[in-house]
């Protein structure tokens, strides 16, 4: 048979196989979001999430640890304050459970990198991303407050802020702050094309911040649009931005895709609590391979173009790249 290509030749032992690897990715650019809640000696289970915990502060170096220990090199903090109220003002108290938290994480495990997420919507009592105008969420009122939560979060001790509200110009506004602060060195992750999904589900159940009326869908982007993410993309990175992030990941590979080949800065893609409860869900009921769908699912996002995930299977996949089952 005249068949000079065969695409098999290449398929047929491990070692060729992963010589010819197209995508290379490695635990350094993997972050593990976590929730710290108020409270003593808690390790509570989220329900739509198993296997992921809200810690209070006398507990959360253990999972610090535990990532450090995995070779995971960053963490995302999300906080669960006791109080709410209608400004959220706990974002940005010097007491605040994200600044004590900063203080604690970086004094009793230094070597990992902190961000923080940037956003109203645990601290307020309406469960909105910011400050409301009768039953909207006011853009410029909310601004200032964004701008502070993370100028608040960065003097105790954050490496890098991620302002998640979706608020228009928050980026320009986070980084005027940062730099008159003298804060100059301090990057900003923007999710800059954070679509209105229900994949959010499990996270709000876990951070208590769905909103208690009406839907986040005037300021998170519609699922229907691709050209409306890269508008949002090329306006962060005018305004400052450092890194990109597109969230969810697995619905949106597209955007990862066109996102990396229009801009020059690195991208992110996070993996959202949905994507997480949907392999777990499934894998125990026992009908997918939960390590085998987890690699798959993650050397997908990367392939699809991302330089970083944000994922709450940070440590098991840490582990399998240290197996070399996937990277
Ligand atoms: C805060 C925020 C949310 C998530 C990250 N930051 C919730 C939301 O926008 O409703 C979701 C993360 C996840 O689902 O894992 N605005």
């Amino acid at each position: 048979m005249d068949m000079t290509i065969r695409s098999r030749r290449l398929r047929s032992t491990p070692v060729l196989r992963k010589m010819v690897r197209e995508t290379r990715m490695d635990a350094s650019s993997l972050i593990y979001p976590l929730f710290v809640t108020e409270g003593e000696d808690k390790k509570e289970e989220i329900p739509s999430m198993p296997g992921q915990y809200r810690y209070s502060l006398d507990r959360m170096p253990e999972v610090l640890t535990e990532m450090a220990d995995a070779g995971v090199p960053s963490v995302m903090l999300f906080g669960i304050p006791g109080q709410k109220d209608e400004c959220g003002t706990g974002a940005w108290a010097e007491d605040g459970i994200i600044q004590r938290a900063l203080l604690k994480a970086k004094k009793e495990v230094p070597d990992l990198y902190y961000i923080t997420d940037v956003c109203m919507c645990e601290y307020t009592s309406h469960g909105h991303c910011g400050i409301l105008t009768g039953d909207q969420v006011d853009n410029d009122k909310t601004l200032p407050m964004i701008a502070k939560t993370a100028l608040s979060q960065v003097q105790a001790g954050a490496d890098m802020v991620a302002p998640s509200d979706m608020m228009d110009g928050r980026v320009g506004e986070i980084r005027h702050l940062l730099d008159q602060n003298g804060y100059t060195d301090v990057p900003i992750m923007s999710y800059a094309s954070k679509y209105a999904s229900a994949f959010y589900g499990p996270f709000r159940d876990a951070a208590g911040s769905a909103p208690s009326f009406g839907d986040r869908k005037s300021y998170q982007m519609d699922y229907h649009n691709r050209l409306e993410a890269l508008k949002e993309v090329k306006q962060d990175c005018k305004e400052g931005a450092d890194i990109i992030m597109v969230k969810p990941a697995l619905s949106y590979l597209d955007i990862v895709r066109e996102v990396r080949n229009t801009v020059d800065l690195p991208v992110a893609a996070y993996s959202v609590s949905g994507e997480y409860a949907m392999i777990k869900a499934a894998a125990m009921k026992g009908w997918i391979d939960e390590e085998q769908m987890i690699c798959e699912t993650t050397a997908g996002i990367y392939r699809a173009g991302c330089d970083i995930l944000l994922t709450y299977f940070a440590k098991e996949i840490a582990g399998f790249m240290k197996e070399g089952r996937i990277g």
